[in-house]
């Protein structure tokens, strides 16, 4: 059965059942499993205040939940409104017997927004996704790298800090900002993931200051800028990544990238090399570095590959438009 998890009434065991849930459902990183059920909760209520829109279900197996379904709702009410649904299980063989359920509650979710996408992360999301006439709008490539034997290029260090000494750049590192300084980050955050290479650019993404502040307040993960800026100190490119605060030990890099005027000039390559001799030597705990992006995106593959990064897996991307 498929409840809607109506947080603000919930109860005590409903909180209990969702604790335990997640932390079965490796949802967490390993360090981040020790986290106390009530520190769990208040990061979990603070989430849902920042997505008044956005809703859980939980799929209950008797009394048990063996799947939750995300569905955020980002720029509500406007032309770009787009749910995100995303599913969550530890073994989503088990969702096989419920495929019918997730499928009349895909068809009512993608029917209550003006488009909806979600990641196929197994194939039985595939098959649900397809009956209820999603299609496919981008491939999503997965990369790992592994730090410990990683050795920075020389070679392509050198061709972005020529770029850097000639264009007058400076570069800074970044954990914590000023709501100003955010705004201006935002906007440049906004910018490249609009102008992200990709099949089907359906989505329009919006980061806004005080999602960025959120991030700085997560209890349980860090968030650690690298930016340049030009001579009149713009924002011009940016590096970013998050990791557990406790305990390190895998870091996601989420964007990489630099304004159009300065492509090609080695900069976003430098971006990451110099982030991960930081990550080196600032904790050196830490084994690997995760990343994804677009098949279609050849830029940032370029660079992960002549980086050293593994290609992991890959994942599709689907989207539903409601024509009503
Ligand atoms: C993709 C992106 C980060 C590349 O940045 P960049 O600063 O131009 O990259 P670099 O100059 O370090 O390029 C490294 C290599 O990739 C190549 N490359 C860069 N963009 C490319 C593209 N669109 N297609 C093919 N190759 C490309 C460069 O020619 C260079 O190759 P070389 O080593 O043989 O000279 C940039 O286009 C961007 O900011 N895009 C928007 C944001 C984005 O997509 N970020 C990644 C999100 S996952």
């Amino acid at each position: 059965m498929i409840k809607y998890f109506n947080y603000p009434n919930a109860t005590n065991s409903d909180w209990k059942k969702l604790y335990k849930f997640v932390l079965d459902a490796k949802q967490t990183s390993s360090s981040d499993k020790k986290v106390e059920f009530e520190v769990w909760k208040k990061r979990w209520l603070s989430i849902c205040k920042r997505r008044p829109y956005s809703s859980v279900y939980l799929l209950f197996d008797k009394n048990k939940i063996i799947a939750t379904i995300n569905a955020i709702v980002k720029n509500p009410g406007e032309k770009s409104e787009v749910l995100l649904i995303i599913y969550n299980c530890k073994d989503f063989d088990v969702l096989e017997k419920y495929q019918q359920q997730l499928l009349i509650h895909l068809n009512h979710l993608s029917k209550t927004f003006k488009s909806s996408t979600l990641t196929a992360r197994h194939t039985i999301i595939d098959k649900i996704a397809k009956q209820a006439n999603f299609t496919v709008s981008n491939q999503l490539i997965f990369f790992d790298l592994d730090l410990k034997k990683y050795k920075p290029n020389k070679k392509l260090l050198s061709k972005g800090a020529k770029s850097i000494k000639q264009g007058k750049l400076k570069f800074r590192f970044v954990s914590s900002a000023s709501i100003e300084e955010y705004s201006k980050i935002a906007k440049l955050f906004t910018t490249l993931l609009n102008d992200i290479q990709c099949a089907n650019k359906s989505r329009h993404y919006l980061v806004t200051a005080n999602d960025l502040l959120a991030n700085e307040k997560n209890i349980l993960s860090k968030t650690l800028y690298l930016f340049l800026f030009d001579e009149k100190d713009n924002f011009i490119g940016m590096s970013v990544v998050s990791y557990p605060r406790k305990k390190p030990v895998i870091v996601n890099q989420y964007m990489t990238g630099v304004l159009k005027k300065y492509r090609k000039q080695g900069l976003s390559t430098w971006l990451k090399i110099k982030m991960y001799e930081k990550l080196k030597s600032e904790l050196p705990k830490i084994t690997n570095i995760k990343t994804d992006c677009y098949s279609k995106n050849l830029g940032i593959i370029r660079i992960n590959k002549s980086l050293g990064f593994d290609t992991v897996k890959s994942e599709l991307e689907y989207i539903y438009k409601n024509d009503n």
